[in-house]
């Protein structure tokens, strides 16, 4: 059997990192993250509750601007600049998807990227495509690069295959794991990929970044290799109080038996994403407060 990447294990120790540093430093005030949530997706509450449980674990400050669904995107872009100006504010978070009347890209860049921990904006996408490591990295890449190289999984000179090519997964993980010093060989597949099944295969390193259950079924998987599921998607099960499951993009029970490595869902790559936001609110925050990290 495979070995599971645990990845509530790996973001509870990033956690724990995050917390002694951030008793060390002994600041005037404490790092402080800023959500804008629009309307009432029931995924992005949870996302926003959970970020905002996980900050205050570790000793950073958050705030949550709750707009409603029907917010123009002048108004959702005064509250952006309101908490740019807002010296008490190291982090901005435009939690994602936005209703459709909203333009994301707009809202995206309009966050200060000194305070963009997503890395979504034109400015820190450039920076990380030019390899600059003062790029904020968008969490979610971040977080799996974390969680492969925790894991001791070999990336130099391996296969990448990444399915999905959005802004907050795909686009800056191809970036990532190109970059030098990561040095794999990436290929970034999509709804329009010909031969999805026998390009996946190739890979040493096959992520899942869809949105779709079981999109990833066991023939497309090389054996031994490590198989990052991104996705979180809530399928009805009459046996949960919930009355829905959590389910990948992979078919775990028929993939789990030919790889070396995977990350199951829930647990795998969720939890890394919520470490990673915090790690990127701890730098905003150093940036910000000199004085204290040099203490
Ligand atoms: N929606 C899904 N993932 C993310 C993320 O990493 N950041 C934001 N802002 N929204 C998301």
């Amino acid at each position: 059997m495979p070995e599971i990447i645990d990845g509530n294990l790996i973001a509870k120790q990033i956690h724990a990192e995050l917390k002694a540093k951030l008793e060390k430093f002994g600041g005037k005030r404490k790092p402080c993250v800023a959500f804008i949530r629009v309307g009432e997706d029931p995924a992005s509450v949870s996302y926003v509750k959970k970020k905002a449980r996980v900050a205050q674990e570790i000793g950073i400050d958050s705030r949550l601007h709750l707009l409603p669904e029907s917010v123009s995107q002048g108004e959702l872009e005064n509250i952006i600049d309101t908490l740019n100006a807002d010296d008490c504010v190291d982090a901005i978070l435009i939690q994602a998807p936005l209703p459709k009347h909203l333009s994301e890209r707009e809202a995206f860049n309009r966050v200060r990227p000194d305070k963009d921990v997503d890395g979504f904006s034109c400015a820190n996408l450039g920076l990380l495509c030019q390899e600059d490591s003062s790029a904020f990295v968008a969490c979610t890449p971040a977080g799996i690069l974390e969680m492969i190289k925790r894991s001791g999984v070999e990336t130099s000179g391996k296969r990448a295959v990444i399915i999905g090519r959005s802004i907050i997964v795909g686009k800056p993980l191809a970036l990532l794991l190109s970059k030098r010093g990561v040095d794999a060989t990436v290929t970034v597949c999509h709804s329009k990929s010909e031969n999805l099944g026998q390009v996946c295969s190739q890979a040493d390193i096959l992520i899942a970044a869809v949105g779709r259950p079981a999109t990833v079924t066991a023939d497309m998987v090389k054996e031994g290799a490590c198989v990052i599921d991104v996705g979180i998607n809530r399928v009805p099960c009459a046996s949960t109080k919930t009355g829905y499951k959590l389910v990948g993009d992979v078919d775990f029970e028929q993939v789990a038996p030919k790889c070396g490595k995977i990350t199951p869902v829930p647990g795998g790559v969720g939890p890394m994403t919520v470490a990673m936001l915090m790690k990127n609110t701890v730098a905003a925050y150093e940036r910000h407060m000199p004085e204290s990290a040099s203490k």
